[in-house]
């Protein structure tokens, strides 16, 4: 199961935007054994583990998550340890909770001998993303449980697949933690309140830029591709939405030569992507100069994702 970034549209695909979701090379996998107690969560990767039967305030939302994950598969039986392994930091807006919501209900049911239509892992997936995202768009279990780049639009699912007319390299990286993706929309949702008129007009203008992104993708056009992610960023910093580190971060790969930059996410932290022309070495090594911890995530042309995407997309819908 990978983890996921958001190429384009994030926040404005809360208020009907399409946006574009891409999954990542990077990597969480949850696997099921029988233990002698009751049910326990195990992440050492994160270094947390929780059971059922005792407060942990620290870690309720985990808690929680693994609770209603057993309870939407009840043939599972308790005594079990899910264990956790993961290369995806959490709260980086790089899809830790998407990546571990369909990987437990698919670890879980696959452990309870359960085979699920791939609507019921989605709509499993979401109701537990709802503890961690409160509201989400549902783009980021989306995704992640399709393994492809989606257009994602809230209402309608995952409606498309991707089309790339040549290998895309992004280069991704994350200024510290977004510090948690329900208070970042809610926080986005009150500044709204004042200012609604400018807030739809840059959500439109954010659609606008999906929709060129769609075009420049598949014609493998990179420099436009790039420019829009600037674009973008741009109406992401006019809906408040940015952060110092994340402007450092982003003017460090743009004058490494990357074509475009941006946030991905929530935002206020977390990831930042740069697309890069064929050689994202100085890029990275300018991120790593920086004190930057980044990697490269490699978007290939592949003509087997659009079927199974507007199967599932279709399930999404009915
Ligand atoms: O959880 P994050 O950081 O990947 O952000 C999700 C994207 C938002 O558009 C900000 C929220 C949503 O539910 O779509």
């Amino acid at each position: 199961m990978t983890g996921k970034a958001i190429l384009f549209g994030e926040h404005a695909v809360v208020y009907g935007v399409p946006a574009i979701a891409i999954p990542i090379d990077r990597h969480l996998s949850v696997e099921v054994i029988g233990s002698g107690h009751g049910p326990e969560l195990a992440a050492d990767c994160w270094k947390v583990a929780v059971r059922l039967d005792v407060e942990q305030p620290d870690a309720r939302a985990l808690q929680q998550a693994f609770g209603l994950a057993l309870d939407l598969t009840p043939r599972c039986p308790h005594r079990i340890i899910a264990r956790v392994d993961s290369e995806i930091p959490r709260s980086a807006g790089l899809g830790s909770s998407a990546a571990l919501s369909v990987a437990l209900v698919r670890a879980l049911a696959g452990y309870a001998g359960e085979s699920l239509a791939p609507d019921e892992e989605l709509s499993r997936a979401a109701e537990i993303e709802k503890i961690f995202h409160a509201n989400p768009s549902g783009i980021d279990h989306s995704v992640v449980a399709i393994g492809r780049p989606i257009v994602f639009r809230k209402q309608g699912g995952a409606e498309a697949g991707v089309d790339l007319g040549r290998i895309f390299k992004l280069v991704i990286a994350t200024a510290g933690s977004h510090g948690g993706t329900a208070a970042r929309v809610q926080a986005l949702a009150r500044r709204r309140q004042s200012m609604a008129e400018l807030y739809q007009n840059a959500f439109a203008a954010i659609g606008q830029v999906v929709e060129r992104a769609l075009l420049a993708l598949k014609k493998g056009d990179a420099a436009e591709v790039g420019a829009l992610m600037d674009f973008n960023q741009g109406l992401l910093n006019a809906l408040g939405v940015s952060s110092p580190e994340l402007e450092r971060g982003l003017g460090v790969a743009r004058e490494a030569g990357a074509l475009g930059a941006k946030l991905s996410g929530a935002g206020g932290g977390g990831a930042f992507l740069a697309l890069c022309d064929d050689d994202p070495q100085p890029v990275l090594r300018a991120l790593r100069g920086a004190g930057f911890e980044p990697f490269v995530t490699t978007l290939a042309p592949d003509g087997q994702g659009k079927a199974l995407i507007e199967e599932i997309g279709q399930a999404a819908r009915r």
